[in-house]
């Protein structure tokens, strides 16, 4: 009989967002009278841009004749996309790369997990807590740890607490790490990281030779000018560091699907003999092995995001989910609770009332006011007696969750 990898057996629960889902399900139907509004995982539900709309029904003609016709596309991604990105997102922060340094994909989740192939198994990571789960999980299947403890900490894996004492924002290792998760702004605490606190951590990935995983997802909600949108805008960063961005958020490609993930060529490994190896070479060979590149009409969608007029239009509709975050903040914060985050973030992260944990306050949420949120225990220990609401969702929906937690407070 085939053998499975028992690593997945260690997984402590389900992936969090479909429990959630379970639990919305199986209270929806037995109240279907109730009128559930759903601010727990980070879906957008704004339309796309009308510019995007546009250029993705436009490529979907391409298809339908001879002389348009696109078939397999660069792996890595076409370079009018990869050049639009470099242009009009790097170039304005001072960021030069090269097109040989993005990777185009079908979404920053897979890239997250996709990118630990390229290294070896005997690396240290250090990851937040709370964090988002993917970065965790993913080590947990690939065989990095070994068991969880009765807190949920996996062995093997360095955690950095992330705390309110520390505004969220961990403290560097103590010890040496090889790869350490960065995620700024912050899914799930809605922390931003000044560039004075990202230069701490490019020092310590320089004089560790450590790589950092940057997940820049949430860059686009940044309304602070003195906040770095890359990492790269600190100095040394293209010799370390990862970054990860998602047209998700940015753009509404949740159900699109489109990511990319910059490897610059100085970031370096060693082999098991000790030789300098670039991980962009091995990201370039695992990209054309195993992916055949982003559908050819949502890469002419998301190079449209780039357009004066969908630059335009996208920004509109993160002022729009910004406007909900302000209303969300502001809201819960009157009713007497600590919220953090929402201002160059679209999550509100707050501190559960009455000590309540994280679960019960789901449940109290859910039954007694039909919001549904997440439980800040679902993003590790450390977010225990937290909760994360999100800013996603349509605004008439946010001002009435906003005033059913109020009233249930008082
Ligand atoms: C979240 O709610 O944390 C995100 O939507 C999850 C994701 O981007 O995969």
């Amino acid at each position: 009989m085939a053998k499975i990898n028992d690593n997945y057996l260690k997984l402590k629960a389900g992936y969090l967002f479909p429990e959630i889902g379970r639990r919305v399900r199986a209270f929806a139907a037995a109240n279907p009278e109730a009128k559930v509004i759903r601010l727990g995982i980070g879906d957008v539900t704004r339309p796309l841009a009308p510019a995007v709309i546009k250029a993705f029904h436009e490529a979907v003609d391409d298809l339908a004749t001879v002389e348009n016709f696109a078939g397999y596309g660069p792996e890595q991604g076409y370079d009018w996309l990869i050049n639009a990105i470099i242009e009009k997102s790097y170039k304005p922060l001072g960021v030069d790369l090269k097109t040989e340094e993005m990777f185009v994909s079908d979404g920053s989740k897979c890239d997250c997990a996709n990118i630990l192939d390229i290294f070896a198994l005997d690396n240290v990571v250090a990851i937040g807590d709370p964090v988002y789960p993917v970065y965790n999980d993913t080590n947990v299947m690939i065989g990095r740890t070994g068991e969880a403890d009765e807190k949920g900490h996996y062995k093997g894996i360095v955690y950095l607490p992330c705390t309110e004492e520390n505004g969220f924002i961990p403290a560097l290792p103590t010890g040496k790490v090889d790869i350490i998760y960065l995620c700024f702004p912050n899914n799930p605490t809605g922390t931003v990281a000044s560039k004075a606190e990202l230069k701490k951590w490019v020092d310590y990935a320089l004089a560790n030779d450590a790589v950092i995983f940057y997940d820049a997802a949430y860059e686009a909600f940044i309304t602070d000018p003195s906040i770095p949108h890359s990492i790269y805008e600190v100095e040394g960063a293209k010799k370390c560091a990862i970054e990860f961005r998602s047209f998700s958020k940015t753009a509404g490609f949740t159900g699109v699907r489109c990511g990319l993930v910059v490897v610059p060529e100085e970031v370096m490994g060693t082999t098991e003999s000790g030789e300098k190896y670039s991980f962009n070479k091995l990201w370039l060979r695992r990209t054309t092995t195993k992916f055949n590149g982003a559908s050819y009409p949502v890469q002419k969608a998301a190079a449209a995001v780039y357009s004066e007029e969908g630059w335009k239009q996208n920004k509109e509709i993160i002022d729009y989910y910004m406007e909900n975050a302000r209303i969300i903040r502001e809201g819960l914060a009157a009713a007497g609770l600590t919220v953090f985050g929402g201002v160059n973030a679209p999550y509100i992260w707050l501190k559960t009332p009455d000590g309540l944990s994280s679960w019960d306050f789901f449940d109290k949420l859910l039954n007694e006011c039909n919001v549904v949120g997440t439980p800040g225990s679902g993003f590790g220990p450390a977010g225990e007696g937290y909760f994360r609401l999100s800013a996603f969702g349509n605004r008439d929906n946010v001002i009435e969750a906003v005033e059913r937690i109020k009233k249930n407070l008082k």
